[in-house]
């Protein structure tokens, strides 16, 4: 399937990177950008340009630049390509947008979040208008760069966008408390740190992977008046998991309030 990413910047790129990882074929991948610095990027990961004049199959657009720039780039597929089957991975922007200047083409919205450049993706699909087939290609495409969850309500995307495409951030917000006293406990060594919290969240993933209780994982670590006890009844009387609960609410509430502005 040839696939054309319209818009090659931060998602564009992981994904591909993702998909390239998994054996897809450069070949069958373009991009169309019109900035150097993301054209010198997918260069490099040898992505060639969509050459409009290059009379090529296209199966499949990925929309995949800033809601600013959303409709014009939509607008413009329309204007090129004859019945485009069209993704799109553009927060914010509801289907109605896009079914308003075009009812007929197959159309999809999908949130990826950047793991995706490692397998390690989290791609929510609501779909509303592909053929079964096709959306079954699609699944199975977006399948090689990670998990792929299919949303029956669009606005389950809101939710989606705050915990999960959010997400990475989170965790490198939380992880920013650990290189600060590793730092110190490795005398300034940024390599060493990094290993450190590499393994650390290599493990913590995979033993939930083996699909452990997170209560119980919390008891294999913590023994009765040692010294996990103590850090968790801190993280308790300072009621934290209420104070990350609110943080995932309020990015929640800022997708759905974005959604509105379109
Ligand atoms: N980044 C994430 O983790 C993530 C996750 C899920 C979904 N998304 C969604 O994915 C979309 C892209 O995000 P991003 O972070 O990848 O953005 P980005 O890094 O800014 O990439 C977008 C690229 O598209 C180019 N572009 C825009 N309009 C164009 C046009 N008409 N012709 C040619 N090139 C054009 C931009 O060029 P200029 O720089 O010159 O404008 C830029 O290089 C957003 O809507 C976002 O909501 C992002």
């Amino acid at each position: 399937m040839n696939i054309v990413f319209y818009g090659g910047g931060n998602i564009a790129q992981a994904f591909i990177e993702g998909l390239i990882n998994s054996g897809y074929k450069k070949n069958n991948i373009f991009y169309i950008d019109r900035n150097l610095k993301n054209k010198n990027k997918l260069k490099k990961l040898k992505i060639k340009s969509l050459n409009s004049k290059e009379s090529l199959q296209i199966d499949l657009f990925i929309l995949a630049v800033k809601p600013k720039d959303a409709i014009h780039a939509y607008k413009d597929i329309l204007k090129n390509y004859k019945n485009p089957k069209i993704v799109s991975f553009v927060a914010g922007i509801k289907t109605n947008k896009y079914k308003n200047i075009n009812k007929k083409i197959e159309f999809l919205r999908a949130m990826p979040n950047t793991s995706s450049k490692f397998n390690l993706g989290i791609t929510a699909i609501y779909n509303s208008s592909f053929k079964k087939s096709n959306l079954l290609k699609v699944i199975n495409i977006f399948k090689r760069v990670g998990i792929v969850m299919q949303l029956e309500k669009e606005s389950k995307i809101d939710t989606f966008t705050g915990i999960i495409g959010s997400g990475p951030a989170y965790f490198f917000y939380l992880l920013k408390i650990y290189e600060k006293k590793l730092l110190t406990l490795c005398n300034g060594d940024r390599k060493e740190v990094n290993a450190i919290i590499v393994n650390l969240m290599k493990g913590v993933g995979l033993s939930i992977k083996d699909g452990k209780d997170l209560d119980e994982l919390i008891m294999k670590v913590a023994s009765k008046k040692g010294t996990t006890e103590a850090g968790l009844k801190s993280f308790k009387s300072n009621s934290i998991n209420k104070i990350f609960e609110e943080g995932l609410n309020d990015a929640i509430k800022r997708s759905k309030e974005i959604s509105n502005e379109y």
